[in-house]
């Protein structure tokens, strides 16, 4: 039999016994209480029987659920499979069937019998359901930069009908392109349920820009739209860029420690490198650096760094190590007789050109050249050689040495005073020490140079021929000098008898004395003139001088 004959039968009968109305439909939730209404919910007619409630077997046959009758309070469940426990009907005749599943959705039909008439309303029930969850699964740690990776697989499970699933890529939906979007869609059918669960799994390739994108996936439903949303990824590409770095001071000075940073610009940064120095290789795993500790000069040169996987990807750079060496001559502590000379010389072994400077006891002084040495070239000299971030400095002492030799034995009375001051001026290194013929009181000395000098104070008594010694362990040298009795030029209004005596004498000494000094007066005038014409002697008593002068004036003046 086909349908349109099967149709043409129900009809026929429909004519003449009962009324079939048009099939109603309902739709209910998964799980939840199927209400199927009789007859739309209308009343029910006033001479009714009773309603009955029967379904459409799979196979075609009708099955029996309960029967309400008119006078009953209490509905007859007739069936007798699984619809015994779950069903029900309500004051407005719906049948209702708890816990719907997908196999309740089939043709109910509401039979009402009345005095009258018998009417049945058919009501297909469809049970839908909404994803029991929309998750994304099997999420990639990393995209790859322009090759389509697995982004997940987003799973929307057990729904009725069967969801359909989106991608979006932040907010926008992805459409598959089989380059850049590739989807690849699945369905499930639970045999025992019936429900379905839909995935969508994507691969994108991506680019650098999209570390901050978000991947989401909707799920579309009947019901309801769910979205699920992933945390931006991280992008992986290779290195397309390395870069040799130089980590040291500049400049680079021999000594010290030079380290080399190789730099490559993939994502994640390659952990094993190369570095190449000067023909030899250190593969160097989980760093990204290399030390040269204490670089010679002999290390300067071509350095290049490159991926440990790919030794074309690589980068150079030049290393000039600066050095600089000095060797000076004398060194340490020279001992020269004065007069000798002594030659200074410099090496220097650079890798630039350096400045050479000289300090002489703390002060800056020119290139030291000593022809003839004195006194006064001794001391600490210090050579010092720089260039850009090196120095170097050597020194030696010199010490310039000689017998003591005499250069002024003078004497000089202060004004007023009775006692005669007298002073010996030596040269000579080592220090010379001086010894006087005479006894004295406030001895003052000085050595600077070389040169010392000894003050002596003496009250003599009588006419005094002093010497000056000097001597150190080289040799000695003395001098002597006249010195004339302070006593004699004194004036004493009082005293003992023996002392006015002797002030008689003194008197007519005086008297004498004025005329010798008359006398000496005009000599000296005399001496002046001739020797201011010849211009080399001087008035006075001359009491500072060299010791040569000393000895004219002591030949001169014999006392003073
Ligand atoms: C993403 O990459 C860009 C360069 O392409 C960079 O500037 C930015 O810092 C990155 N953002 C994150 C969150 O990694
Ligand atoms: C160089 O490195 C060595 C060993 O790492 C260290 O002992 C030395 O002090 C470093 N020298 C300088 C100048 O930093
Ligand atoms: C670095 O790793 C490679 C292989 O990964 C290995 O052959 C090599 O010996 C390692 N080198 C060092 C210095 O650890
Ligand atoms: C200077 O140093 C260089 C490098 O160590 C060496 O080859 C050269 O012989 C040196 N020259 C002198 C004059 O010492
Ligand atoms: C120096 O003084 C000492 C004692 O004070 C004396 O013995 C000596 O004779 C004196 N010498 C001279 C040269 O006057
Ligand atoms: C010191 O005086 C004596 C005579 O009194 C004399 O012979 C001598 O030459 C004088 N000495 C000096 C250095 O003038
Ligand atoms: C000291 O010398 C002076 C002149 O040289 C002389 O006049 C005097 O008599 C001398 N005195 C003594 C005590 O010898």
């Amino acid at each position: 039999m086909d349908s349109a004959a099967v149709l043409l039968l129900l009809t026929v009968t429909a004519r003449t016994l009962l009324h079939v109305l048009g099939t109603e439909s309902v739709t209910a939730l998964y799980g939840e209480t199927i209400v199927v209404p009789c007859n739309d919910g209308a009343p029910a007619p006033e001479d009714l029987m009773f309603v009955k409630w029967k379904y459409e077997k799979d196979d075609g046959t009708p099955g029996d659920l309960l029967i309400q009758q008119a006078r009953s309070s209490e509905a007859t469940v007739q069936a007798t499979d699984q619809y015994a426990p779950r069903v029900s009907i309500n004051h407005k005749l719906s049948l209702r069937i708890t816990q719907a599943s997908l196999r309740d959705q089939k043709t109910f039909t509401c039979m009402v019998v009345s005095d009258s008439n018998l009417m049945e309303y058919p009501v297909t029930v469809s049970v839908r359901k909404v994803p029991s969850s929309v998750q994304i699964m099997d999420r990639s740690a990393a995209l790859q930069k322009d090759r389509a990776t697995v982004v997940g697989t987003c799973v929307a499970a057990d729904a009725n009908p069967a969801a359909t699933i989106t991608w979006k890529k932040n907010g926008k939906p992805l459409v598959a392109d089989g380059k850049t979007v590739l989807i690849t869609p699945s369905m499930k059918l639970d045999p025992a349920s019936g429900l379905s669960t839909t995935s969508s799994t994507l691969q994108y390739a991506a680019s650098k820009e999209d570390n901050v994108s978000v991947f989401s996936c909707m799920s579309t439903h009947q019901l309801a739209n769910q979205e699920a949303e992933l945390e931006p990824f991280a992008i992986h590409y290779p290195s397309e860029k390395v870069r040799l770095q130089v980590l040291s001071k500049v400049p680079v000075v021999e000594g010290d420690n030079v380290t080399l940073k190789c730099h490559a610009d993939g994502n994640p940064p390659p952990s094993s490198f190369v570095f190449h120095m000067k023909g030899q290789k250190a593969l160097v795993n989980n760093s990204d650096t290399y030390t040269l500790t204490s670089i010679s000069r002999e290390a300067g040169g071509e350095y290049k760094c490159s991926l440990a996987d790919n030794e074309k990807m690589e980068s150079s750079q030049s290393i000039i190590v600066s050095y600089l060496d000095l060797r000076l001559t004398p060194s340490g502590t020279v001992r020269k007789a004065i007069g000798d000379s002594l030659l200074v010389k410099v090496e220097q072994n650079a890798s630039g050109e350096a400045q050479v400077s000289w300090i002489k006891n703390g002060q800056k002084v020119k290139l030291p050249e000593f022809t003839r040495l004195t006194y006064a070239d001794a001391g600490v000299y210090v050579c010092e050689l720089s260039m850009p971030g090196l120095t170097r400095r050597h020194s030696f002492e010199l010490i310039v040495e000689g017998k003591p030799e005499i250069t002024g034995l003078n004497k000089h009375r202060p004004d007023g005073a009775s006692y005669k001051v007298l002073t010996c001026e030596a040269t000579g290194v080592p220090e010379p020490s001086f010894h006087w013929s005479v006894n004295s009181t406030n001895e003052e000395s000085s050595y600077i140079n070389g040169k010392a000098t000894h003050k002596i104070s003496v009250i003599p008594k009588l006419n005094l021929t002093v010497t000056c010694s000097v001597s150190n362990r080289l040799g000695d040298d003395t001098l002597t000098i006249n010195v004339s009795s302070v006593f004699k030029e004194e004036k004493k209004e009082t005293g003992s008898k023996e002392e006015s005596e002797d002030q008689s004498k003194l008197i007519v000494g005086g008297v004498a004395g004025l005329l010798i000094a008359a006398a000496v007066v005009g000599l000296v005038y005399w001496l002046y003139m001739k020797n201011s014409r010849q211009g080399s002697w001087k008035t006075g008593e001359k009491e500072v001088g060299t010791s040569e002068e000393g000895k004219k004036l002591e030949e001169n003046h014999p006392t003073v």
